[in-house]
């Protein structure tokens, strides 16, 4: 063999040696995936391709993680490095990468990197927010924004064609997005507000707590997923978050579990009250069932109710529904939708307590029975006073048909916007008017509190009856 061949393949073999080393470290990161990492620093290479959405998120708490992003241009020199700009412990960017590029990592911690070649990234806050429909002492139901609203078919005249008492829950959505809820102590302390943390640190993974989830067409803005969660602390403030596939993260959103002796049972899944999801003051749910349903509320309830229902429904049809119009904007349908949304809210009373942020945010001494609802006003510590009203076992029921109940409790007041939703949405001839003693003639209000006590839109003390952070002020019903 000739010497002299011995130096470049001595050199050749060092060479795929070294380059081989580096296609160790040089992890290649999968397209359309999302991959973790409990430490190092990389560099991992980004494949080739147009329109890359690469979204990293840091998975502990006070990792200082920094994620930096370099371009590989075909000279095979890395230039451009930009950091990802971190929010909240989570970053994503959209770039071109013809070439391909590099993340490199500093810090320790466990992360996550995704690329993803839709636009949208894997990682991301998105805006919407859970909703809390209520608590007891140890269970709470939240709902999922709406994720699939089904197609809304107005009926026409002459076959004008309205919901029966029982809304129809058609359309159900074939697919769901896989939602996971977090629930994690109320805490000062900035984490990081990604799905990796927030998964891995959720109660849920650890203690005695049971969440059931399904889906519940609640109102018009479409499908739900509904979270019942069980063996929660009493007189407790949670933070909550709803996870999408691990990454994605909507909330939070806070609420508080009610005082040990909060006597009043959920209700919720109501057929005919689609919109029911919290505490109402009845005796426990028949057969140890954790809450109440449409199909276990005593009958004595709920037939007056469906037969409210009906009849106002004739009557709305005797208004040539889907011919003559009475409003530019509102349809029969609409008005029937306002109506059930204000029955259902003045004859299912709502059992609640003050937040726990606002011990002293309740009405001490009833109005008299001759008033017309509760004004919203502030306590000495300029907080706004919720809608609530003490009951005793002694006073009578605004629902005559509510079953006798022996505890004391707090009865939430329907804010007055829901009746005046109801008056805007129907016909004249019906003859709607606010507040109104249609119900069992003292039906009361609270007032002020969304829209001003003159009715200015949105001018009220709250402005919404009830926030991301766990006050309620009326029942919206
Ligand atoms: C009226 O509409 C309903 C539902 O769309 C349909 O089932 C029914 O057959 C229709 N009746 C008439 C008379 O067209
Ligand atoms: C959830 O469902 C399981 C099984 O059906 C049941 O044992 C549990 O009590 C339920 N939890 C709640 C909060 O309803
Ligand atoms: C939903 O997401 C969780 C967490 O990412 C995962 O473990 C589970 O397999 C997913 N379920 C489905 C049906 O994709
Ligand atoms: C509904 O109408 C029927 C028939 O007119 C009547 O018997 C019933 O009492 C009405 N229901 C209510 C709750 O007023
Ligand atoms: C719950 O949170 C509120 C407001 O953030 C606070 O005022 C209250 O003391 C907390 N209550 C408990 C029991 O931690």
């Amino acid at each position: 063999m000739n010497p002299m061949h011995l130096l470049p393949s001595a050199f050749l073999w060092l060479v795929l040696t070294a380059l081989s080393a580096v296609g160790q470290t040089r992890l290649e990161l999968p397209l359309n995936a999302v991959s973790q990492f409990s430490g190092g620093t990389g560099p991992f290479a980004i494949p080739p391709a147009p329109q890359i959405a690469i979204s990293v998120a840091s998975c502990s708490q006070n990792s200082a993680l920094r994620f930096m992003l370099s371009l590989s241009a075909s000279a095979g020199i890395d230039f451009s490095t930009v950091e990802i700009p971190l929010v909240d412990g989570q970053g994503a960017m959209v770039g071109d990468f013809p070439e391909g590029g590099t993340v490199t990592v500093e810090g320790t911690g466990t992360y996550e990197i995704a690329l993803s070649t839709s636009q949208q990234p894997f990682h991301e806050i998105l805006p919407n927010l859970p909703l809390f429909g209520d608590s007891t002492s140890n269970q709470a139901i939240l709902f999922s924004p709406p994720f699939f609203q089904p197609s809304q078919q107005q009926p026409t005249y002459p076959n004008y064609t309205m919901n029966p008492v029982d809304v129809p829950q058609p359309d159900r959505p074939t697919t769901t997005p896989n939602y996971t809820l977090a629930l994690i102590a109320t805490t000062q302390n900035p984490y990081p507000r990604t799905g990796c943390f927030l998964a891995r640190e959720s109660q849920l993974q650890s203690s005695n707590i049971n969440v059931n989830a399904s889906l519940w067409l609640k109102d018009e803005q479409g499908w739900r997923s509904q979270f019942l969660v069980g063996g929660l602390t009493p007189s407790t403030n949670y933070t909550a978050y709803l996870l999408q596939d691990n990454t994605k993260v909507f909330g939070p959103i806070y609420f508080g579990t009610k005082s040990p002796a909060f006597p009043c049972p959920l209700v919720s899944n109501v057929a005919f009250c689609p919109g029911v999801a919290y505490a109402m003051p009845l005796d426990p749910p028949p057969n140890n069932a954790e809450i109440y349903t449409g199909d276990t509320l005593p009958t004595t309830l709920t037939d007056p109710l469906k037969s409210y229902m009906t009849n106002f429904t004739v009557t709305l049809n005797s208004f040539a529904c889907g011919r003559d119009m009475y409003s530019p904007l509102m349809t029969c349908a609409d008005c029937q939708r306002e109506y059930r949304k204000w029955l259902c809210a003045v004859s299912l009373p709502r059992c609640s307590e003050p937040s726990l942020s606002n011990p002293d945010g309740f009405t001490r001494f009833p109005p008299a029975p001759t008033a017309t609802g509760l004004s919203a006003m502030k306590n000495e510590q300029q907080q706004v006073m919720s809608a609530l009203l003490p009951v005793q076992s002694q006073t009578p029921s605004r629902n005559a048909f509510l079953p006798p109940f022996q505890d004391p409790y707090q009865v939430l007041l329907p804010c007055i916007e829901t009746c005046n939703a109801m008056d805007r949405a129907c016909p004249a001839f019906l003859g709607i008017k606010c507040p109104t003693a249609q119900f069992n003639g003292a039906a009361s209000y609270g007032i002020g509190y969304i829209d001003g006590k003159d009715g200015d839109q949105g001018e009220g003390l709250t402005g919404t009856a009830h926030d991301r952070y766990g006050n309620v002020w009326c029942h919206l019903g």
